[in-house]
């Protein structure tokens, strides 16, 4: 625990790096993870031969505790971010973190850092960013010897500055995943290899970029970071099918809210970049992100405009009510997704 409550100003938080006092520790040698400590050292001291440095081999996840009006401190599915690191972990062959260490660990992480969960009513949350990565002294692309497990927390704001205000994006001329490659995996190249698009569009006065299919580049695949969403002109809640988007667990859990609490018909499909006239509302929607509405999309020379680019649509008004109502604990939770 720490000693005093940090002043911080935590209204103003944006998405970057703060150190708080506890983080997680796990080591996986000889077959087995060790029972895990939890640590004030925020350094990792790792082989120069470690896999994760020189092949990537590493993945990671991002979760949030939120703080209710009564003071509890919510995680939203957390057992939806262990499935999905295992998942990575079976496709970077790494050894899985069981879901029962996985959701403990974060929670020694929230415990321990508690004072650093924003405020309830400041828009913040505590940002956990559990990784595991491939260490150990092999210079051979194999996986391997030995893996570190580790989760660190940190108070964040909104991701895209604005917060619910729509941004405006632009379609990239590069890949972020092969078709069969590593797409739906969260690993840190799919990562790396979204830098230089992401920066070359921020060059360009855009939030970040959409890409494409990578298979016919006809069709959105994702957000910079986060996964689309559009609501077309007859009410229905659409989102890109397709095997090298990362699963985004907001993404499902919209899925589920808008079908059931919004009643809308839902559907994972294709969203053709020439046939955006079909959408009334888009957005962009993840752990970071939350949902940030999008404004308008530019692709070549054309600027195609969703409901405005100053005012949020009204379906995208009511998910994030919904979805930001359950995770701060002010609206029901459907059963299991709050720990
Ligand atoms: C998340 O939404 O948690 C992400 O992982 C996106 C990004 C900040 C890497």
């Amino acid at each position: 625990m720490t000693a005093q409550p940090p002043a911080l100003d935590w209204g103003q938080l944006g998405f970057g790096y703060l150190r708080t006092p506890w983080r997680y520790r796990s080591h996986w040698r000889e077959g087995a993870w060790d029972s895990g400590v939890l640590t004030e050292d925020n350094q990792v001291h790792i082989s120069e031969a470690s896999a994760a440095l020189h092949y990537g081999q590493q993945c990671f996840e991002g979760l949030k505790a939120y703080r209710t009006a009564d003071g509890r401190v919510n995680l939203f599915r957390p057992d939806q971010n262990a499935l999905r690191m295992q998942r990575s972990c079976a496709r970077l062959l790494m050894p899985p973190v069981p879901t029962e260490t996985f959701v403990g660990a974060c929670k020694r992480v929230v415990r321990a850092n508690l004072d650093f969960v924003p405020p309830y009513g400041t828009g913040g949350a505590l940002y956990l960013r559990p990784f595991l990565i491939g260490v150990g002294d092999s210079i051979a692309v194999t996986s391997a010897p030995e893996f570190l497990f580790s989760v660190f927390a940190v108070p964040v704001g909104a991701y895209f500055k604005g917060g619910l205000s729509p941004m405006n994006f632009v379609t990239s001329g590069y890949d972020r995943a092969a078709p069969q490659g590593t797409g739906a995996a969260k690993v840190g190249g799919n990562y790396a290899a979204s830098l230089l698009p992401g920066a070359e569009a921020k060059g360009h006065r855009f939030a970040d970029c959409i890409y494409l299919d990578p298979a016919t580049h006809t069709k959105i695949e994702e957000v910079g970071a986060a996964n689309f969403f559009a609501i077309t002109r007859d009410g229905r809640f659409v989102t890109p099918r397709s095997p090298s988007i990362l699963p985004s667990i907001t993404k499902y859990s919209l899925l589920h809210l808008a079908a059931e609490r919004l009643g809308l018909e839902v559907e994972e499909g294709d969203v053709f970049i020439d046939r955006l006239d079909e959408y009334a509302e888009a957005g962009a929607c993840g752990t970071a992100a939350v949902i940030t509405p999008i404004g308008g999309i530019q692709h070549g020379e054309h600027f195609h405009v969703f409901h405005s680019e100053t005012e949020v649509g009204p379906v995208t008004r009511r998910l994030y009510e919904e979805l930001v109502g359950i995770q701060y604990g002010d609206r029901p939770a459907p059963e299991g997704w709050i720990v």
